[in-house]
């Protein structure tokens, strides 16, 4: 089975692939360094023709709401098209758990790619998920504040991105199923621990400051919108468990 990874190189992206790979199938992969721009489209067709499924890992670094909104219909929109125009029957895609509810920032995109994945007739799965352990790095990276670490005040439960890729093949590999339950990390955990565990076990010193983030967002990362619903499923692998492997 033949089947395309969208953003093929990032967090989640990554795992996808080997995870393609691992279950006996053949991956093609798609980054802008692969020569395909999910934006603009321009060579999407050819490359999915053959395949089985897409699954839709590509991101925009973007926190602003039109930004986001902008990149996620529009890359969502042309692989539709590209996936009818080829023939290919499943489009899998993944969100965050509570972005509903924040609805504003990184989130606005996701609601709208939801809504137009949603609109579709048929032909699609969508799985939400917690944040990764990989989002520890990404919080890491973007909050470097002179000698300061900056973490917003969050709860998270999050999960190992090889976990949500591998369910992500497992739903490529069946028949489309619309919205799966919600898949999670094992156990609740705060933001600002994780980064300065991640400080320690990585060799970095600097203080770790906890901000609380205005708005919706904030609020939601302070209140628990983005943990887990009680039906959701959890995985094993905990975010120590994940740092072991891979603080170096
Ligand atoms: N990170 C989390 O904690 C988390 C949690 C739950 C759900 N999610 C969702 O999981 C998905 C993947 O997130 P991530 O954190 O793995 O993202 P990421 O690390 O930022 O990776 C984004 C990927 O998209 C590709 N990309 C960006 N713009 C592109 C374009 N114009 N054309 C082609 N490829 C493009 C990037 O490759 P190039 O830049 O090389 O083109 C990269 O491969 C997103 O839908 C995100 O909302 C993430």
């Amino acid at each position: 089975m033949k089947i395309v990874v969208a953003g093929a190189t990032g967090s989640l992206g990554r795992h996808v692939v080997a995870a393609v790979r691992a279950a006996g199938h053949e991956p093609v992969s798609i980054s802008r360094d692969s020569g395909v721009d999910l934006v603009s489209g321009a060579g999407l067709v050819k490359r999915l023709r053959g395949a089985s499924a897409v699954i839709d890992a590509s991101a925009t670094s973007s926190n602003s709401a039109r930004k986001s909104v902008d990149f996620f219909t529009t890359v969502i929109r042309n692989l539709l098209s590209a996936e009818r125009e080829a023939g290919v029957p499943h489009h899998v895609a993944i969100s965050i758990v509570g972005a509903a509810t924040v609805n504003a920032n990184y989130y606005a995109g996701k609601v709208a790619q939801e809504q137009v994945l949603q609109a579709a007739p048929s032909g699609w799965s969508l799985l939400r998920t917690t944040q990764f352990h990989e989002f520890v790095q990404q919080v890491v990276g973007h909050g470097k504040v002179g000698p300061f670490q900056v973490v917003p005040a969050m709860r998270s439960q999050p999960i190992a991105a090889a976990e949500v890729a591998a369910e992500l093949v497992a739903i490529a590999s069946g028949d489309p199923c619309g919205v799966v339950p919600e898949l999670a990390g094992p156990r609740e955990e705060r933001m600002a621990d994780l980064v300065r565990r991640y400080l320690a076990a990585t060799g970095q010193r600097r203080p770790v400051i906890e901000v609380p983030v205005p708005g919706a967002w904030g609020r939601a990362m302070r209140n628990g919108s983005l943990l887990p619903s009680a039906g959701a499923r959890r995985r094993r692998q905990t975010f120590g468990e994940w740092l072991e492997t891979h603080a170096g």
